[in-house]
C-alpha cells in the first residue's frame, strides 16, 4: 500500500512557531547534545537528551511527588537491551534514534509515514502519571507527549479498525539483548490496544520525560504510555502502528498467555498467577506497602470502557 509523507498537522495541534523552531534546533543540534549522566560502569552510550518544552497539564498531577529522575531512568524494563533492570541504561545508548520514522497503516483512509520531527510539531503537554509495572513496583513520572487520538485523526481510521498494534524497533546490531538471543520473547516487541482504549484521552504518544527528550532506555524517540494498564502495554521505541480489524497477539501474551492477558488493566483483585497484585512498591520503597488502586487510580476516567466485562476472564 502506498505510504505518503505526513500532510500539515491541523492548526489546532500546531505548536507556537518559536517552540517549534527551538525543536528544529534541537533536532539539528543532536550531535552536540549533552549526554544523560550514566551509572558508573555504563558503556560508551551517548543517548541524546535535549530540553523538550511542553505545557504542564494541571489535570494530571497525582498526590505523590514525581519519582526521582535518576531512578526512573536507571531502573528499567527494556528486554531488547537485557533483562536486568540496570541493563537498559548501560546498553541502550547503542540505539540510533535519529533519523526515525513511524509507519501508520492498516484500516485507515490515509496511511502514512511520520518522522520524529513531525511528531515533535504536535502541541506537547506534560502529564504526571502514575506508572505501575506488572511486577508490582510503581513510579510517578512526568511524561511529555500528546494524545494518541490526535495522531489517529491524521490517518483517519476506517469503521473496520477495532484494534491497534504497536510494533517496536528490531535492530540486533544495536540491541545487545537481542544479539544475546535471550529466550524470553519473540521479537520485535509487539503490543496492542482495543481502539477505544487507544483513542482514550489518557493514552499518550510520548516523546519525553522530566522536561527532556526520552532517554534511550525509556523508549526513545517515541513510546506509548497507557497509565491505567500494567507497564508492559506501553511499548517503547515504536516503528509501526497498525489499525486492525482483529485483536493482535502481544509479545507477552504469546510468551505466557495465562500470566499476561491482552487487557492488562491494573487490578488489585486479580493476582498474577505467581504473585499478588493487591499491593505495590512505590519506588524507591523497599516493601510493597501501598494498596494497588483499581485501574491504577484512573477508574473514574476509564472504568466505563469495561462496563459489563468480566475483568478476571479478560485480565
Ligand atoms: N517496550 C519494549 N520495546 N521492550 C520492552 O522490554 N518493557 C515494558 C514496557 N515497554 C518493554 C517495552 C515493560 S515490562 C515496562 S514495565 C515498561 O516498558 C517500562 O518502562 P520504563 O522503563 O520507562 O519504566
Amino acid at each position: 500500500m502506498p505510504v505518503t509523507r505526513i500532510p500539515p498537522v491541523p492548526p489546532s495541534e500546531i505548536t507556537p512557531r518559536q517552540v517549534w523552531l527551538d525543536r528544529r534546533k534541537l533536532i539539528a543540534g543532536m550531535a552536540g547534545a549533552a549526554a544523560l549522566p550514566l551509572l558508573p560502569g555504563a558503556a560508551a552510550a551517548k543517548p541524546v537528551i535535549e530540553p523538550l518544552e511542553a505545557q504542564k497539564n494541571p489535570g494530571f498531577v497525582p498526590s505523590d511527588p514525581a519519582t526521582e529522575k535518576r531512578l526512573a531512568t536507571t531502573y528499567n524494563n527494556f528486554y531488547e537491551f537485557g533483562t536486568g533492570k540496570g541493563d537498559p541504561v548501560r546498553n541502550a545508548g547503542e540505539l540510533k534514534v535519529r533519523p526515525w520514522t513511524v509507519e501508520i497503516v492498516g484500516e485507515v483512509a490515509k496511511p502514512r509515514t511520520v518522522g520524529i520531527e513531525d511528531l515533535l510539531k504536535f502541541a506537547l503537554e506534560e502529564r504526571i502519571y502514575r506508572f505501575r509495572c506488572v511486577e508490582a513496583w510503581s513510579m510517578v513520572i512526568p511524561w511529555v507527549g500528546f494524545e494518541f487520538n490526535k495522531l489517529a485523526a491524521l490517518v483517519e481510521p476506517t469503521g473496520r479498525a477495532k484494534f491497534v498494534r504497536f510494533t517496536t524497533a528490531l535492530r540486533p546490531e544495536e540491541m545487545s539483548g537481542i544479539r544475546a538471543n535471550l529466550p524470553v520473547l519473540d521479537w520485535p516487541y509487539v503490543e496492542g490496544l482495543r481502539i477505544d482504549e487507544a483513542m482514550h484521552p489518557l493514552t499518550l504518544v510520548t516523546l519525553g520525560m522530566y522536561g527532556e527528550t526520552l532517554p534511550n532506555q525509556n523508549g526513545a524517540p517515541v513510546r506509548l504510555v497507557v497509565p491505567w494498564k500494567y507497564g508492559y502495554k506501553s511499548a517503547k521505541s515504536i516503528v509501526r502502528i497498525e489499525f486492525l480489524e482483529k485483536q493482535p497477539v502481544s509479545s507477552w501474551t504469546k510468551a505466557a498467555m495465562h500470566e499476561y492477558g491482552f487487557y492488562s488493566n491494573v487490578n488489585p483483585n486479580v493476582d498474577h498467577p505467581r504473585w499478588s497484585q493487591k499491593r505495590e512498591r512505590l519506588l524507591p520503597a523497599l516493601f510493597a506497602s501501598r494498596e494497588t488502586e483499581m485501574f491504577n487510580g484512573y477508574a473514574d476516567q476509564v472504568a466505563s470502557l469495561y462496563a459489563g466485562m468480566d475483568l478476571r476472564a479478560n485480565h
